[in-house]
């Protein structure tokens, strides 16, 4: 891989996979909106987690119902997903080039993963994000809620790290102009970071 950006994120959470997994709340309140998509599902549906890091919570949690796939291009959060959500795929991969066929899912979720992708390629995921899902498809994502072209830090839970993202209103526009629906967006606290948080969406791949 030979994009700067990626490598320091990717090198970043095979440094930190063990340290950001016992940072990772089980219950907080990013980890409950998942059960929003998931009562919008049937069971078995094939849902596809896109930066699924470690798997837990967020693939574990959907894989008791569906069919999950989880894609994160860190060796070391790979490694730590088949073993703690032996019931999932997962694949070692960049979710910027995701090569799924047209409609292969019902749902995508993406938490935290896309924030740490230049902005500039935002745009393109979500198309393509759009493109694997079946009509009337569902996504919920995390993006970002505030303007932040570039951002490097020296000592993320002990590694270098860096994220890129639009704010909230770009975000919506963005969704908008690829064609999804919105279903609902809310901005949720971080926690380990008071007065910043995220866009969430719930959006929908509209009908046939
Ligand atoms: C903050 S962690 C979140 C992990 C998981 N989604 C969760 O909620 O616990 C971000 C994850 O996104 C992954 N990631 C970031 N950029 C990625 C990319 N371009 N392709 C694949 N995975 C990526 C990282 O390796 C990391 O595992």
């Amino acid at each position: 891989m030979n994009d700067p950006e990626k490598e320091i994120v990717r090198k970043g959470y095979n440094a930190i996979a063990e340290k950001y997994l016992a940072s990772r709340s089980e219950d907080s309140a990013d980890v409950q909106l998942i059960d929003e998509l998931a009562r919008r599902l049937p069971p078995g549906a094939k849902v596809l987690d896109a930066g699924c890091g470690a798997g837990v919570p967020i693939t574990k949690r959907l894989s008791e119902s569906f069919s999950m796939t989880g894609v994160d291009f860190s060796e070391a959060q790979i490694r730590l997903a088949r073993r703690l959500v032996p019931r999932a795929q997962f694949v070692l991969q960049d979710i910027t080039h995701l090569a799924f066929p047209d409609d292969s899912f019902d749902a995508i979720c993406s938490y935290y993963a896309i924030i740490h992708i230049p902005r500039g390629e935002h745009r393109a995921i979500l198309q393509n994000f759009y493109r694997i899902l079946r009509p009337a498809g569902l996504a919920l994502l995390c993006l970002g809620a505030n303007d932040l072209e570039r951002d490097v830090v020296e000592d993320y839970l002990g590694s270098r790290m860096y994220w890129s993202h639009y704010d909230s209103k770009t975000n919506l526009r963005m969704l908008t102009e690829t064609g999804f629906d919105l279903i609902w967006s809310r901005t949720v606290a971080d926690e380990s970071s008071p007065g910043s948080g995220h866009l969430f969406v719930l959006v929908q791949k509209p009908p046939p």
